[in-house]
């Protein structure tokens, strides 16, 4: 337990966070990597460059501060970052690095201004959260590992297929290289995949949602060639190009917090841009399996008809499912965006939405659900990055 008196110090230097939270972790990363040159194996490094994982971590520090007295109100923050530190492997012995370059990042930025009371009140804020990232990705570790077919970090696995489905995506079926039974998941989880491509002096990690429902034979992923803007993407770039059938990657068990509720038969609204469409055909498919009468309304917007995936198989599934609803505009072919009037005709009253996209269209969309009246606890929205704070003032 943190005294009171520790508290008030880390709530009196939240508005200096604030501040300089950007700087002190740009530095921290920086002498971090200088000391730890292997964590540059499990850090984004693309990420990195944008500056994207910097506003994250210090998102998540401002958020704990803040709440430095009532944890419990970054809990579901905590979850989805777990997911995520658990999608990577990250382990309790790397956390004690991550803190003491965060508390010297602090000193460094700060200088006069970061008092040893204030130090050592940060030293002990971190414990705390740290202790309860620790506790709840224990608690991930141990459910993963002891799923039939379960295992705790990375496993090979080899590429059984290799599939076509636009002009810029391409599946990927993988099947245990091991043989053994494939864990079970959620429609909506993703998994990491961790490639060691040609001329790279690291370990990439990527993550890709599973774009099917469970089989049992095989995981799906379906990947976004990133080859419009230089630097060219890595990962997906290097799958499309040199990852063939017979070939293996490693991939994390599945993860995440973004996922459909089999149990429930609330109806459900799943609206995708360009890729995003890959955790809506999980969920979809999983509705045609395993609750058919359930109402759904697929919503998604694709650049060009040759740019959209899985327009057959979303046709199909369509029509046999009985309360279900299929709506795809082609934004330049004529049919614009998706606008608060489409989703005003097309989003189910009272159902749980769902929503995936590059983050221009989320924020859009979003901002959109509130202004047609979608309470927030209905909207449940991924990043396919770091989670990032949307602008939300323009609704
Ligand atoms: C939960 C989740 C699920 C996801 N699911 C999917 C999915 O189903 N399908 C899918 O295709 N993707 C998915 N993604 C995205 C995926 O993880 C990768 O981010 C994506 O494939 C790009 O990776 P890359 O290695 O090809 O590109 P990277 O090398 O990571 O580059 C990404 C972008 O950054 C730019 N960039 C790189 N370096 C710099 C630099 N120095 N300065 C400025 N810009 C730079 C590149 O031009 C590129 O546009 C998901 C992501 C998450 C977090
Ligand atoms: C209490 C301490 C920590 C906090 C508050 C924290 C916070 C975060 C946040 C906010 C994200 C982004 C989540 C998202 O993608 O939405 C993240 C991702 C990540 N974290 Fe942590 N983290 C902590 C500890 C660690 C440790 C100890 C490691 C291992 C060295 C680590 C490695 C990573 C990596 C590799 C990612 C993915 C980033 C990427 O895309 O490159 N984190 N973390």
């Amino acid at each position: 337990m943190l005294s009171q008196e520790t508290i008030n110090i880390i709530k009196s230097t939240v508005p200096v966070l604030e501040e300089h939270g950007k700087t002190i972790t740009t530095v921290f990363y920086k002498n971090m990597f200088e000391a730890h040159p292997e964590l540059l194996n499990v850090f984004n490094h693309a990420n990195q460059s944008r500056g994207r994982q910097q506003t994250a971590l210090a998102n998540t520090v401002y958020a704990a501060a803040a709440n430095i007295d009532n944890l419990e109100a970054i809990v579901p923050a905590v979850v989805q970052i777990a997911h995520k530190h658990k999608s990577l492997g990250i382990t309790p012995e790397q956390y004690p690095i991550v803190g003491y370059h965060l508390l010297g990042a602090i000193k460094e930025v700060l200088g006069d201004a970061a008092t040893p009371e204030i130090i050592q009140a940060w030293g002990e804020a971190y414990g705390v959260i740290a202790d309860a990232f620790i506790g709840v990705e224990k608690g991930m570790y141990d459910e993963a590992e002891q799923m039939p077919g379960g295992w705790r970090t990375f496993k090979e696995f080899v590429v059984a297929d290799k599939v076509v489905e636009s002009d810029v995506i391409t599946s990927f079926y993988l099947k245990p290289a091991d043989g053994e039974k494939l864990p079970s998941f959620k429609p909506g989880q993703y998994i990491t995949v961790r490639v060691k491509a040609s001329g790279e002096k690291y370990t990439l990690n990527r993550q890709y949602s599973l774009s099917q429902a469970e089989n049992g034979e095989t995981y799906r992923i379906s990947v976004k060639r990133e080859d419009e803007c230089v630097p060219f993407g890595k990962v997906s770039v290097y799958l499309h190009n040199e990852v063939n059938v017979g070939d293996t990657v490693e991939i994390s068990v599945p993860a995440g917090d973004f996922f459909l509720d089999t149990e429930s038969t609330k109806a459900v609204t799943l609206i995708s841009g360009g890729v995003g469409v890959t955790p809506m055909m999980s969920m979809y498919e999983t509705i045609a399996q395993t609750s058919p009468e359930r109402q759904v309304a697929f919503l998604h917007s694709a650049r060009t008809r040759k740019h959209q995936a899985f327009n057959n198989r979303l046709i199909e599934l369509n029509a046999d499912l009985p309360n279900s609803a299929y709506e795809v505009l082609y934004s330049e072919e004529g049919d614009g965006f998706i606008t608060r009037e489409f989703l005003e005709a097309h989003v189910i009253k009272g159902s749980d939405v769902f929503v995936c996209g590059p983050t221009p269209f989320m924020q859009s969309i979003i901002q959109n659900l509130h202004a047609i009246g979608v309470p927030e606890e209905n909207i449940h929205f991924e990043f396919f990055g770091p989670a990032e704070v949307l602008d939300l003032t323009h609704a």
